[in-house]
């Protein structure tokens, strides 16, 4: 399916979860022709946002963030679209995965290493870290085009002899090599040097820098004689420069060059994060934006990857740099994010800056981001809770198996004041969360997650839904309270 209707520039102020889906609702099911995801990059402090926005999830956490995203995404892109998903080293393994599983491993169409820095910091760790990595993948392979950067140079030369390869005798008929090695009657011999064993097979005469007789020669050779020949009937120009004999093809040239995946400032003046901050200052003096993208790298992306007037998408928009090339290029854009401030001090500003604030899109508050029935904690809460819980490390047996849903379904059982046994099997084993509990129980953990819980939503300002009913009664955070109050074990249901 794909959308008809027209779409505007639109900032949307929202978690990307909650908006995409509204997106696709909207009808922009395949509208979308480029992709750019700068997620925070969960790098658990090393690397400060400055307060700007969280950046510590557990890798599971980032997981089912992005899972979600990526699925929304891979709905409203293009049949000819791309996804160009920004990591650093941190999560690069979990983001392959997970593009695998939602794009398929054959839509996989690179993964660029972007130099971002030109001043690489030693203060800890093997080795410092000068590279991002740019995972770019395809809704459908087939249907995109190669991304070319410039034509191919005129009259580069690509020699013909290979070393290791086998020997192949050359023909090449007369008229069709051009000879810098002076006029006259080359004999036949030989013209090996170390690694090319290589042989002229007969005389050839050169007149006027050119060959008037054919040329035979045997070599190591980059092509078979049939693809040679293949060449040659379509025109191809070759030259040897001097003895020993070593033709080369002259390419004609003009040809789309297809772009590498290496970009360095150090080999083609690619920005880096430098230039972003000096970008931020000039955009903001006072409180440049820490974690921006340099409009270069995204100029590069969107000129690659769309078309003027295509639709650009941004779902962790920033300071909005994407929104603010797509603008500068004349595409459309969407960009969304999920802080109030981050939207109103550096987004919004920087696209009124260019006359272009497009449309804005506020919440209708509060709808949570659950991911089911059966997700009892908000990542935020999740956030909150897992530190109080015991870590299996340094203890003997197994280590924990998937601790959120253990916990998740005790809280669960706290919330529906179900018996142990009708804990819905989403959960896993009800005796594992059974046995959990009493752990937690005997350590006063669990009275500490409730009671942490029960700040947080009064912290919030929640009226209403208990989170836990039994011998204590907690209200939930809006983000916690949406669930039915069935007990999600049909074998429950009246
Ligand atoms: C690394 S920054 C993006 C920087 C951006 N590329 C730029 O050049 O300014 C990540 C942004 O994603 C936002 N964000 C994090 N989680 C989000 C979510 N679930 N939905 C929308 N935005 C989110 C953060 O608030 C932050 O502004």
């Amino acid at each position: 399916m794909s959308f008809t209707g027209s779409i505007s520039n639109s900032i949307h102020l929202g978690d990307a979860r909650r908006v995409l889906p509204g997106l696709l609702a909207d009808g922009m099911e395949g509208s979308v022709k480029l992709c750019y995801l700068d997620p925070p990059f969960n790098t658990l402090g090393a690397q400060s946002t400055r307060g700007h926005y969280r950046d510590h999830r557990t890798t599971p956490q980032w997981a089912d963030l992005m899972r979600e995203v990526l699925g929304s995404v891979h709905a409203l892109l293009r049949h000819d679209g791309s996804l160009w998903l920004h990591v650093d080293a941190n999560e690069l393994g979990t983001a392959r995965l997970l593009c695998e599983e939602i794009f398929g491993a054959d839509n996989s169409s690179g993964v660029i290493t972007w130099e971002r820095t030109r001043r690489p910091v030693f203060l800890h760790g093997q080795m410092s870290s000068v590279t991002d990595f740019i995972l770019v993948y395809a809704k459908d392979r087939s249907k995109l085009r190669p991304f070319t950067d410039g034509a191919t140079e005129r009259s580069k030369r690509t020699p013909l002899a290979h070393r290791g390869n086998r020997a192949v005798e050359l023909a090449f008929p007369p008229g069709t090599v051009k000879f810098n090695c002076g006029d006259g009657t080359y004999s036949a011999g030989d013209h090996s040097s170390p690694g090319i064993d290589a042989h002229l097979l007969k005389d050839v005469a050169v007149a006027a820098g050119r060959n008037v007789t054919w040329l035979h020669l045997t070599m190591p050779s980059r092509y078979s004689a049939a693809k040679l020949n293949q060449m040659i009937s379509d025109g191809a120009d070759f030259i040897v420069p001097k003895v020993p004999f070593r033709p080369s093809y002259i390419a004609p040239g003009g040809n789309p060059k297809l772009v590498t995946n290496l970009w360095s400032w150090q080999l083609e003046s690619m920005e880096t994060n430098e230039d972003a901050a000096r970008q931020q200052k000039e955009l903001h003096p006072d409180l440049p934006f820490p974690s921006a993208k340099p409009e270069g790298l995204l100029r590069k992306i969107i000129t690659l990857a769309s078309e003027p007037d295509d639709v650009i998408l941004d779902c962790f928009a920033g300071s909005g740099t994407t929104a603010a090339v797509a603008e500068k290029l004349g595409r459309r854009w969407i960009a969304i994010e999920e802080s109030p401030r981050t939207m109103n001090s550096y987004l919004r500003p920087r696209m009124a800056g260019l006359g272009s604030i497009g449309q804005i899109v506020e919440p209708v508050p509060d709808k949570p981001v659950v991911a089911s029935h059966f997700q009892v904690f908000t990542d935020d809460q999740w956030g909150l809770v897992e530190p109080l819980l015991p870590n299996s490390d340094g203890r003997r047996g197994r280590p924990f198996r998937n601790q959120r849903q253990v916990v998740e379904g005790i809280a669960y059982r706290y919330r529906h004041g179900i018996a142990w046994r009708d804990l819905p099997e989403q959960f896993g084993p009800w005796q594992t969360a059974w046995k959990r509990h009493r752990v937690l129980a005997a350590d006063g953990i669990w009275d500490r997650i409730q009671n942490l819980l029960q700040a947080e939503a009064y912290a919030a300002g929640a009226t209403g839904c208990p989170v836990f009913v039994d011998s204590t009664f907690n209200r939930s955070h809006f983000q916690g309270s949406n669930l039915p109050f069935g007990t999600g074990n049909p074998a429950n249901d009246i």
